[in-house]
């Protein structure tokens, strides 16, 4: 079975060709267009999406060396995400669906991160398990008791922890998204040169918010020569109060909801601090740990195509008509 994904959700545009279970080929295209505003502009995005997403699905057919007739089924992200960007990624679908007579498969964008851990790990990942979805949007701690049923357990009060990366790195100076530059900084810091508060220690929420304010108290307290020299510094010891919290946490569900399998998903599980915190700790407890390959943590269509298969695979009959799917900005996971 040739599945064709495609992901427009916020400001990636992606597509990707998966064959059997395989990625054939995926291509992203990350708009650099937002990094002025640091942060996304919606309108900004769908033009840019609709600008992109044709020659983005060329390029992933090419790549394959598949044409759209060989196609079975298109999979695409209907929700959550910012409407403008997914109308432009479901009115696609739906159009070459309706065209070609192909089922199409509407996607979670959340079920797509926590299925990107399939994409490598398909024969060693088994239910039931805790997943932490943790992106630019969504903190989120999900209990999988089996594929297909998501019980949410815990979520971020405020900010995602993402979104706080990226706003503590624009206080800093560092452009946006901040992720990857916070990471690479903190690989050459220390992380005991300050220590910055862990929010919500007692339950399985998140907060973020008051650790983001922390850190501006302290730009602000010290002169800029000071901030320059320890930079790297500042960094790592941020990033140690971020992943501590997410590490902590994902331990403390799993160990309530009894299971030794842990899953990390989405843009912030690419961050080497919280894999390598967490890897020790697995090791430790004789758990076992999941997570992507960077490129498949950030927004991707191989994510998408792998989730409409396995959905095409669990319930065939959920493929719907093209003219059913729906774009909805604040979809939830079914429970
Ligand atoms: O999953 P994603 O691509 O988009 C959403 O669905 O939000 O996640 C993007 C987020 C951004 O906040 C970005 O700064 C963060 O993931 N990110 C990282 C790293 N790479 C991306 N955060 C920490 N460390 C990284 N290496
Ligand atoms: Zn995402």
């Amino acid at each position: 079975m040739i599945i064709l994904g495609i992901e427009s959700s916020c400001d990636d545009t992606s597509a990707a060709i998966l064959e059997d279970g395989k990625i054939l080929s995926v291509v992203t295209h990350t708009q650099n267009e937002h990094i002025e505003f640091g942060g996304i502009i919606p309108e900004i995005a769908s033009r840019a999406h609709l600008k992109y997403i044709t020659a983005i699905i060329k390029q992933a057919l090419t790549e394959s060396n598949k044409t759209l007739e060989d196609i079975d089924a298109v999979g695409v992200t209907h929700g959550p995400g910012l409407v403008g960007p997914l109308l432009v990624g479901v009115n696609t679908a739906k159009g070459l669906s309706y065209s070609l007579s192909k089922p199409l498969i509407p996607v979670n964008h959340i079920e797509a991160h926590i299925f990107a851990n399939f994409i490598e790990h398909d024969k060693e990942i088994s239910t039931p398990f805790v997943v932490l979805v943790v992106s630019g949007g969504h903190t989120e701690l999900i209990y999988v008791k089996e594929l297909g049923h998501y019980e949410l357990i815990g979520k971020t009060r405020d900010d995602a922890a993402g979104e706080c990366i990226d706003k503590v790195s624009k206080m800093m100076g560092l452009g946006f998204p901040g992720g990857k530059i916070i990471d690479k900084l903190a690989s050459k810091g220390d992380t005991k040169f300050h220590r910055f508060p862990r929010g919500m220690s007692d339950s399985l929420d998140f907060s973020f918010s008051g650790l983001k304010t922390s850190v501006k108290v302290f730009l602000e307290k010290h002169d800029q020569e000071f901030l320059k020299a320890n930079i790297n510094n500042i960094a790592a010891s941020f990033l140690d109060s971020v992943t501590d919290s997410l590490a902590k946490k994902l331990l403390k569900a799993a160990e309530k909801y009894n299971c030794d399998t842990v899953l990390l998903a989405g843009g912030v599980s690419a961050n080497s601090m919280l894999r390598s915190k967490l890897d020790k700790i697995v090791k430790s407890k004789k758990m076992k740990l999941f997570y992507p390959s960077p490129k498949y943590c950030t927004d991707n269509a191989a994510m998408v195509a792998m989730t409409a298969y396995k959905k095409f695979q669990l319930h065939p009959s959920q493929a719907g008509s093209a003219l059913d799917v729906e774009a909805i900005p604040f979809l939830r996971l079914s429970e």
